[in-house]
This record gives C-alpha cells, sequence and structure tokens, in this order.
C-alpha cells in the first residue's frame, strides 16, 4: 500500500468521510467555525494546510506536541526500532525497553516514586490509580475537585467536575466527592472522617487554566498525610516541561502518592502514559505471586511507545525545553498582560510556562457592556470565538476556547517556539482585540450570525 499516493488522492473527501463515518456533529462544529481546513504537513510549531497555508499551532494537540510535531529524533528512534527486529508484546517476559523508559521516569520524578505501569491514555492513568488507591487502602472513598479534568471512561468521569461530561451517565462511581479546587478547608472537611482513599487533582486545572495559591499543594499533602489519605496528582496535561518544570508539582516542591502522566511522552507518535507510584502503594496492590497481573493491559508496554518514549525525554533534556518553556511563558504572559492594560475586555492572564488562559470579563464602557451581554444572552460560549476564530481566519494561528461556558481562551504552544513565534502571536492577539473593543463592528456581527447560524441549526 503506498499511503502517502493513498492520502493525496482522497484528500478532499475528508471532511465527507468523517461525516459519513466518524463524527458528523464535529463536521458541522468545524465548518460553522470555519476551522475545517485539510492540514497536509506538520513540523514542529506549523501546520500546513491543503492551500499551503502556514498555521502557527498553539494548541499542541491538547498539549500532546511539546517537543513539536514530527520531531526528527523520535521519528528517527521509532524507525530504528521497528527496524530492528525486537520481540514485542511476548507477554511472558518483560522487555527491556519498557525497563529502560521506566527507569527514565523514575529518574525525572522525586526518588519515592519509582514503581512504573504504563498505559495507552490519560483517562487510562486515572483509572488504574484510583484502582491503585482503593486496594492500596482499603477504603473507596475518592475526593476530587470542582471544574476537574481526569478524562472520560467511566471511572475517570466519576471524579470529573463539570456537569456537561457528567449528564446521561449517571450513576457514576459511589463515594466520589467534589469540592472546590484551591480551598484547604473544603479539602479537610472531606477527608476528615479519615475515609477517602484518595484526593485526585491536577496541578493546574485544565479546563480555565485555574492556577492554586502557592500553599494549596503544600497544604494537601499535609492533610492527606494526616487522614491517611493518597494524593493523585493527574500531571497529564502539566507534565513535562508544559508549566516550565518538568512536573507542575515541582513549582511548590510537593511529591504525590501516585502520579499520572501521558499526552507529551511519547512525542507525539503514539499513545502512551504511566502511572507512576511509591513502591510500597505498588507493592500493596501486587502483594503476592497470584496477583503479579491485578492490573494490566495488552498495549501498555508495547516498544514502539516505549522507544518513542525513552527519545521524547532525551529531546525535552537536549533541547532545554523545560527552561525555554518557562522563559517564553513568561514572555508571552508579560505581553499579554501589557495589553489586559489597554483592552478592557481582557481581564486576566493567568498560568505558568507554557499553559496559559486568557480570561476575558465584562467591559466597563456602555456600548461594549450591550454586546457583552447581547453576546452572552445568546450563548454563553459565543464570545471567544470572537478571538479565536479571526486569529485562525486572519492570522493562522491556531487556539482554542478553554472550556464550556468559559470566557477564556487558552494557549498551549509547543515548548519549541521562539520569541518570533511569541510576537507573532501577541500581534495577532493585539489586531483581534482592537476589533473586538468596537461595537457595533464586524466582529461583533460576525459572532452574532454565527450564534444565530447555530441557534437555527441545532
Ligand atoms: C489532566 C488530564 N487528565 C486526563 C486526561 C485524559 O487523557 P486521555 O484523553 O488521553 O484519556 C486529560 C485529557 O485532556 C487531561 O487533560
Amino acid at each position: 500500500m503506498d499511503i502517502a499516493s493513498l492520502i493525496q488522492s482522497r484528500l478532499s473527501e475528508t471532511y465527507e468521510l468523517h461525516r459519513r463515518y466518524v463524527n458528523p456533529q464535529f463536521v458541522r462544529v468545524l465548518e460553522v467555525i470555519g476551522f475545517n481546513r485539510n492540514y497536509c504537513r506538520a513540523r514542529g510549531a506549523t501546520l500546513i494546510d491543503e492551500k499551503g497555508r502556514e498555521v502557527l499551532d498553539f494548541l499542541a494537540g491538547f498539549g500532546v506536541f511539546n517537543i513539536g510535531r514530527n520531531h526528527p529524533v523520535v521519528a528517527q528512534v521509532i524507525q530504528d526500532m521497528l527496524h530492528c527486529s525486537a520481540p514485542n508484546l511476548v507477554q511472558m517476559d518483560v522487555g527491556v525497553v519498557s525497563g529502560l523508559l521506566a527507569e527514565a521516569l523514575a529518574r525525572i520524578t522525586p526518588t519515592e516514586l519509582n514503581a512504573v505501569f504504563f498505559t495507552n491514555s490519560g483517562a487510562e492513568g486515572v483509572e488504574g490509580a484510583l484502582k491503585f488507591a482503593r486496594q492500596a487502602t482499603g477504603r473507596h472513598k475518592v475526593v476530587y475537585c470542582n471544574r476537574a479534568f481526569h478524562g472520560l471512561t467511566l471511572g475517570a468521569l466519576s471524579v470529573n467536575g463539570n456537569e456537561e461530561f457528567r449528564s446521561r451517565n449517571e450513576p457514576l462511581l459511589p463515594g466520589c466527592i467534589p469540592v472546590p479546587f484551591n480551598d484547604l478547608n473544603a479539602l479537610e472537611a472531606a477527608l476528615s472522617a479519615g475515609d477517602a482513599a484518595a484526593f485526585i487533582a491536577e496541578p493546574i486545572q485544565g479546563k480555565g487554566v485555574f492556577v492554586p495559591d502557592d500553599d494549596y499543594f503544600p497544604g494537601v499533602r499535609r492533610l492527606c498525610d494526616r487522614y491517611g489519605t493518597l494524593f493523585i496528582a493527574d500531571e497529564v496535561q502539566t507534565g513535562f516541561g508544559r508549566t516550565g518544570r518538568m512536573f507542575a508539582l515541582n513549582h511548590w516542591d510537593v511529591t504525590p502518592d501516585i502520579l499520572v502522566v501521558s499526552k507529551a511522552l511519547s512525542g507525539g507518535y503514539i499513545p502512551l502514559g504511566a502511572i507512576i507510584t511509591k513502591r510500597a502503594i505498588h507493592s500493596r496492590v501486587f502483594d503476592c505471586m497470584d496477583r503479579c497481573f491485578a492490573h494490566s493491559n495488552t498495549f501498555g508496554q508495547n516498544n514502539l511507545a516505549m522507544a518513542a518514549g525513552l527519545a521524547t525525554l532525551d529531546v525535552i533534556e537536549q533541547e532545554n525545553l523545560i527552561d525555554r518553556s518557562a522563559r517564553l511563558g513568561n514572555y508571552l504572559m508579560k505581553g499579554l498582560n501589557d495589553m489586559a492594560a489597554r483592552y478592557e475586555l481582557l481581564h486576566q492572564v493567568r498560568g505558568k510556562g507554557l499553559m496559559i488562559g486568557i480570561q476575558f470579563g465584562p467591559p466597563r464602557s456602555l456600548s461594549l457592556k450591550t454586546g457583552w451581554k447581547l453576546l452572552h444572552k445568546m450563548n454563553e460560549e459565543l464570545f471567544c470565538q470572537m478571538i479565536t476564530i479571526p486569529l485562525l481566519e486572519r492570522h493562522h494561528i491556531l487556539t482554542q476556547v478553554a472550556g464550556h461556558g468559559l470566557d477564556t481562551v487558552k494557549i498551549l504552544p509547543p515548548l519549541i517556539i521562539d520569541t518570533a513565534d511569541a510576537d507573532r502571536f501577541l500581534n495577532a492577539m493585539d489586531d483581534v482585540l482592537k476589533d473586538a473593543h468596537k461595537f457595533p463592528g464586524s466582529a461583533w456581527t460576525t459572532v452574532k450570525n454565527l450564534g444565530l447560524r447555530t441557534a437555527k441549526t441545532a
């Protein structure tokens, strides 16, 4: 099969294929917001569409491409792995490449975290972490945060703090208790009965990009220790340099009992994740030879993913991407904060490293207030489209809205971007904000029409 020719010959049918065989509602969304491009090549922070337009990727596949797209070092290692005819997934053996990646992960995490279980996704990691915590403590209650996102399988969904994902799936797992994020009193109230197996949280919440106070996670650690609860840190999105440190919890020098990682670990090539725990927790789950498969999967330790993981960790180190994430993140946040002083709709910029939320809010001036109210009355989701649509349409920069019903745009660029990329984004944002501050004006009319169109076709 000549896959390149096949892709080329059927490229124009992409959206029709998805409409017919995959997810027609998503196709409709992409068409309505004008994001229905056919991307045909990618390198680093650049996507190239069928018309040859170069798009600056400030989404990075929801945080998968920390090292940029199609990194040549990882591609070469995967090819080498394919060409060495290594035995893969023998199952009744243990493989050297998975052993090496486990060793590499143990090296970059705090010393106590040295037992690794490989998974195929973030949600699978969360499922496993919940099982490990229940088995290791003999308790079943799990405390989680409002607005949390840990994936969409049933266990992970039971600790998801967003109604739009939970609805139509109830009843979910019993004994899952929500608390507000960044609230130690609420957490203590939920843990104080001493019956919670685990508290699970993202160090920085992905939906909305909410950053906790500096004393929150040290306090979480103390409370979990006090009440015998295991602390599960979900660093699926924040891991591997995304926030300017290897792991976001490093900002506060906190070690979780169970660390869940995925997304960026394999350089975006092959699904891969890991649950990294303290050995004592692992030993309580896998506590005798009969239970050596107490938790397992088929593809978790596949050679291609393992090799991609080793290569990706090497690239992160060799290219000094963690420092770069911190530096470019500060640069972008400073630029955006300068804009917040000039544009009244831009209320707050929050984040760490290259995980940044740009929060909009009600304006002070009368005319803009009218536009803001009109739009929000039509649809809570509309305002940010006024930012993300022209960013792509006019400036060829791909971004996303930070979550349902939020007036927040989120940027997650690859960590390899440079100051020219950051300047391109800041200039584009400035241009888009200038337009958004003219009411009445074409920017408001465009999203109003979009709202009317979606209401009609819903
Ligand atoms: C923090 C967090 N946890 C878990 C997940 C689920 O990962 P996956 O989509 O690989 O199942 C995500 C995905 O966005 C995430 O951001």
